[in-house]
């Protein structure tokens, strides 16, 4: 069974008062949206906050980017077990502002992969083309590839203990997100990929959707079939309009398969 999910990267954004704000609204005004769920994902020095005050609640959180190392002297760098520490359940892995920057290489992502799910996190695994290769056509083949190096270093079977999330970098903080039928179409492709692989795994896997998704757009995206929730960046900074994305997620019937 795939229920939707919406996960809040808020990115490097917030403050200890902005954020409790935050929090205490989205705990209020997500309360009656049982057919989904939700995750926020905070900077690092935030999750201690994040711990004390969605404890209890049904609100998961997580990180935004972990080492692939267990410890040692990796300055600035923070371990899967630190965030398990801080009640994480999820944490992003090979996000695009990442990858761009040169920090994350697709081998690099699956070491993280594995050792987040060896830790206990459940990975969200970002994959997604560049404009230049949108506009050439390149969309499946760098998804592909991307997905592909994921499954040769993790395995196929393993994936499920993690999320996709197909983010186009174009789409990524420019306000203009894949029309719905683009994104559903890469979505079903990407997904009938892994059915070929493995027809459970693939029918399974969560797989969601980011870039620009907002309060105009939502409903549109979220209602494909093949889309399983999103990935928010910008419209997770307005309380209101993050709460019309998760209320919009939980309008729609989870997908028994
Ligand atoms: P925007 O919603 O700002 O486009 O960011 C999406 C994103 O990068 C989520 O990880």
């Amino acid at each position: 069974m795939r229920r939707k999910l919406v996960v809040a990267n808020r990115k490097m954004n917030g403050s200890i008062p902005e954020n409790k704000v935050f929090l205490k609204e989205l705990i209020a005004g997500t309360e009656d949206f049982s057919n989904a769920d939700f995750v926020v994902c905070f900077p690092h020095p935030y999750l201690g906050q994040a711990q004390d005050i969605l404890t209890g609640t049904p609100i998961a959180w997580g990180g935004q980017n972990m080492s692939r190392y267990d410890h040692g002297p990796y300055t600035g760098s923070v371990s899967a077990k630190m965030l398990v520490e801080f009640g994480c359940q999820y944490v992003i892995i090979g996000h695009s502002e990442r990858r761009g920057r040169g920090h994350d290489s697709d081998s690099s992502v699956g070491e993280r992969f594995q050792v987040a799910v060896k830790a206990g996190l459940k990975p969200i695994f970002c994959m997604g083309e560049t404009l230049e290769e949108f506009e050439q056509g390149l969309t499946d083949l760098v998804t592909i590839r991307q997905l592909n190096s994921l499954i040769q270093q993790v395995g196929i079977k393993s994936l499920t203990q993690g999320i996709l999330a197909y983010e186009p970098v174009w789409a990524i903080g420019t306000g203009k997100a894949a029309s719905p039928e683009h994104a559903q179409s890469i979505l079903h492709f990407l997904r009938g990929y892994l059915i070929l692989k493995d027809p459970e795994v693939g029918k399974h896997i969560s797989i969601l959707y980011g870039g620009s998704l907002n309060r105009g757009n939502a409903v549109d995206i979220l209602s494909m079939p093949d889309i399983d929730g999103g990935l928010v960046g910008t419209a997770s900074l307005n309380t209101e309009e993050f709460i019309e994305i998760c209320q919009a997620a939980n309008a729609f019937m989870v997908c028994d398969v």
